[in-house]
């Protein structure tokens, strides 16, 4: 059991015993990247959360949703736990849009959800039992940790990510063939924390894996976790979700979509996601029944998602304006990746203080500290350098979705001084 709670309950003393085992297993991570972010609040250069903020350091909004804060009192009305029919087929049409992929693939539709954590705890909860066996890469969004294994008892096992700067997917497939008859996949391209997008040549070793798995016997439901979908910052990297993929590939392989607005469309306080299904050979029917099995979660869980939100994105995803803003919001991440890369280029010397992680999308990278802890290395660059970073894993997680681009050199000079530091 963690340690936070462990002594949780002994603060609860006797009381612990009321707890279900669920109960007994949950924490708050206080020492997670919330935590970290609490820590950093008040330095010159904040890397360390997970939104996005223009050069001058308000928030990276997109006009077609900040018009509508004035919304017509039908908002406050129920929608019901599947969702606003029209946001639910607007948002599907659009995932065709941009995966093309999906074109061939009959799939559900699309049930809203209270954004993508609450599509997790969903996924987790129909399909990940007690005791079965969560699949990753060992660079994780930490909080696949409480949703899986503490909220829902699940055991984790982590797969190397990277080997030889490629993803591995000859270590996905040792997991996916390891004991257990059942896995439970979470892939999540763009990644947190280390912004790497599997390219054109590893996804199909991805699709394999999980083939060869299927075809040995073992059923596997393969989570997509499409928080940061669309922000591609390089040509050779596979855009698309993998979902159409695993929504075809076999009869042992049920694949679910997690997406939403959130990270995608700059709008983290609104809580606005989706879940998906498919899988090869689903029938009209199931496919209704899953979104049934989805609702029924909602309505045991919040009944139904906030109406407010779900019209905000409906009029902002039907706003003429839309594509316009969002390619310009797109702009300002990829002109700050390109500057990381300029850096980078401009100080070899960077490489004797870390090592630079595969990185290519998303709003993060990450580096790995030389010869010295990386949970030390931030703790330096919030006294010394006043410099807010996030470890996780052993790698220090730099998000340039809220350092604005005049900031970046000195964010790089600051990580590798504190290196340096910890090292004389
Ligand atoms: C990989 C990943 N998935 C899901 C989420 C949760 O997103 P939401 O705010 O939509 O619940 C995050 C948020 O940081 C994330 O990084």
């Amino acid at each position: 059991m963690n340690q936070l709670a462990k002594q949780l309950n002994q603060t609860l003393g006797p009381m612990a015993e009321m707890l279900s085992p669920a109960g007994k297993r949950l924490y708050f991570p206080y020492e997670g990247i919330l935590g970290q972010g609490t820590e950093a609040k008040k330095c010159a250069i904040n890397a360390t959360i997970g939104m996005a903020f223009e050069e001058d350091g308000s928030p990276l909004v997109m006009k077609c949703f900040a018009d509508r804060m004035n919304l017509d009192t039908k908002a406050f009305l129920y929608v019901g736990s599947f969702g606003l029919p029209a946001l639910r087929e607007t948002w599907k049409n659009l995932q065709i849009k941009k995966n093309p992929s999906l074109k061939r693939v009959s799939y559900s539709d699309p049930v809203v959800t209270n954004a993508l954590t609450h599509g997790l705890r969903i996924a987790a909860e129909l399909f990940a039992g007690r005791g079965d066996t969560v699949v990753i890469p060992d660079l994780f969004w930490d909080n696949y940790t409480l949703i899986f294994g503490e909220a829902c008892g699940c055991a984790l096992e982590t797969f190397n990510t990277f080997k030889n700067g490629a993803f591995d997917a000859d270590a996905l497939k040792q997991a996916l063939l390891g004991k257990g008859d059942k896995k439970i996949l979470i892939l999540n391209f763009p990644n947190n924390p280390t912004g790497y997008t599997a390219t054109l040549e590893e996804a199909p070793k991805i699709v394999a894996a999980v083939k060869a798995a299927a075809d040995a016997g073992k059923k596997v439901v393969v989570v997509l976790d499409d928080a940061y979908f669309g922000l591609v910052y390089e040509k050779g990297v596979h855009g698309e979700s993998l979902f159409a993929d695993f929504a075809t590939l076999h009869g042992n392989v049920l694949a679910v979509k997690l997406d939403g607005s959130t990270k995608e469309d700059y709008v983290w306080g609104l809580r606005v996601g989706f879940i998906s299904f498919g899988f090869k050979g689903a029938t009209a029917e199931q496919l209704k029944a899953l979104e049934a099995k989805a609702a029924g979660d909602v309505r045991s869980c919040v009944s139904n998602i906030t109406s407010i939100g779900q019209h905000m994105v409906l009029g902002a995803l039907s706003d003429k304006d839309y594509g316009k803003q969002k390619r310009e919001k797109y702009a300002v991440l990829k002109k700050r990746y390109m500057t990381i890369r300029k850096i980078l280029k401009a100080h070899p010397e960077y490489a004797e203080s870390f090592e630079v992680m595969p990185f290519n999308s998303g709003y993060f990278m990450c580096v790995k500290p030389i010869g010295v802890d990386a949970e030390k290395v931030r703790r330096r660059l919030i006294e010394k350098y006043s410099t807010g970073t996030v470890v996780l894993s052993g790698l220090i997680r730099l998000a340039f979705s809220t350092v604005p681009c005049e900031k970046l050199p000195t964010l790089f000079a600051n990580v590798a001084a504190a290196v340096k530091d910890l090292r004389a």
